[in-house]
């Protein structure tokens, strides 16, 4: 098969953000298919297809990107961030394994982006500099019990949580859960990051201590970073940062 797929990541938002891999890669492809709002982000090219879909098809999408490599074409899935953290290349690698077994000899590269909460973590200094995880709150793909026992068990064992896709509109409830249970475990005031458009024009960084985090301060453009017991902010200065050594 001459097809290509290349599953990338746009970055958080800055052109600056975003790997000259990706770039080539982008201006290499005849064939976009993504997220409406993430091609967006992508200048247009004579003669390159654009094939949107909902945020929610993304089984369907990688499907028809497959397709569409196996037709010859040169395919870009596009993420934000990075395309291995809750985005497309998993769901292309679920399609695959689903698929034909002739489309496991069609070129596929995964293109690494910075995702949201290194980019927040930079911003901010470095909260993510010990141990942490990241935690998707939708539930979207998995229960809300499964999330409410990873955040309990993350906050049992100190890690620093980065939280994607905080709140929407339909799931309004579910960082004020996260917020109670972290309390419930750690009952300090370890600080609490909401970074909002990180590296857009619109970015905003707020950090409050975890007894005054409430989840009106986040939308699903904020990613909220949760310190662990040793996280802290340099008194005098705008920086956050967990040390290197445990406690
Ligand atoms: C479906 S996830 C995609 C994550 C993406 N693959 C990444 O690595 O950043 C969408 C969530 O990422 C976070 N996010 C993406 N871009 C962001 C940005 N520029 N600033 C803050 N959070 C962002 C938000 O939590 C948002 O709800």
């Amino acid at each position: 098969m001459t097809g290509r797929l290349a599953i990338l990541g746009l970055g958080p938002g800055s052109p600056d953000l975003q790997t000259p891999q990706v770039s080539r890669a982008l201006e290499e492809a005849t064939d976009l298919v993504g997220y409406e709002t993430y091609l967006a982000r992508i200048a247009e090219r004579p003669g390159q297809r654009r094939h949107t879909s909902d945020n929610r098809a993304e089984f369907f999408r990688a499907t028809y990107a497959l397709e569409l490599a196996a037709e010859g074409c040169r395919v870009a899935v596009v993420s934000s961030g990075d395309p291995g953290v809750f985005a497309m290349a998993s769901a292309v690698f679920e399609a695959l394994e689903a698929g034909p077994p002739a489309w496991r000899s069609l070129a596929i590269e995964v293109m690494p982006g910075v995702s949201a909460m290194f980019a927040a973590a930079a911003h901010a200094g470095a909260p993510l500099g010990h141990d942490f995880c990241a935690i998707n709150l939708s539930d979207n793909l998995k229960p809300q019990a499964v999330i409410e026992r990873r955040i309990r068990l993350a906050a049992e064992a100190d890690f620093a949580i980065a939280c994607y896709n905080p709140r929407s509109k339909a799931r309004p409830d579910g960082l004020t859960a996260a917020f109670a249970i972290v309390r419930e475990v750690c009952a300090d005031d370890r600080p609490v990051l909401f970074a909002r458009a990180v590296s857009t024009p619109e970015e905003h960084l707020r950090i409050v201590p975890l007894p005054e985090a409430r989840a009106e301060m986040a939308d699903m453009r904020t990613v909220v970073i949760i310190g662990s017991s040793q996280t802290r902010v340099i008194a005098g200065t705008r920086f956050l940062y967990t040390p290197r050594s445990a406690a």
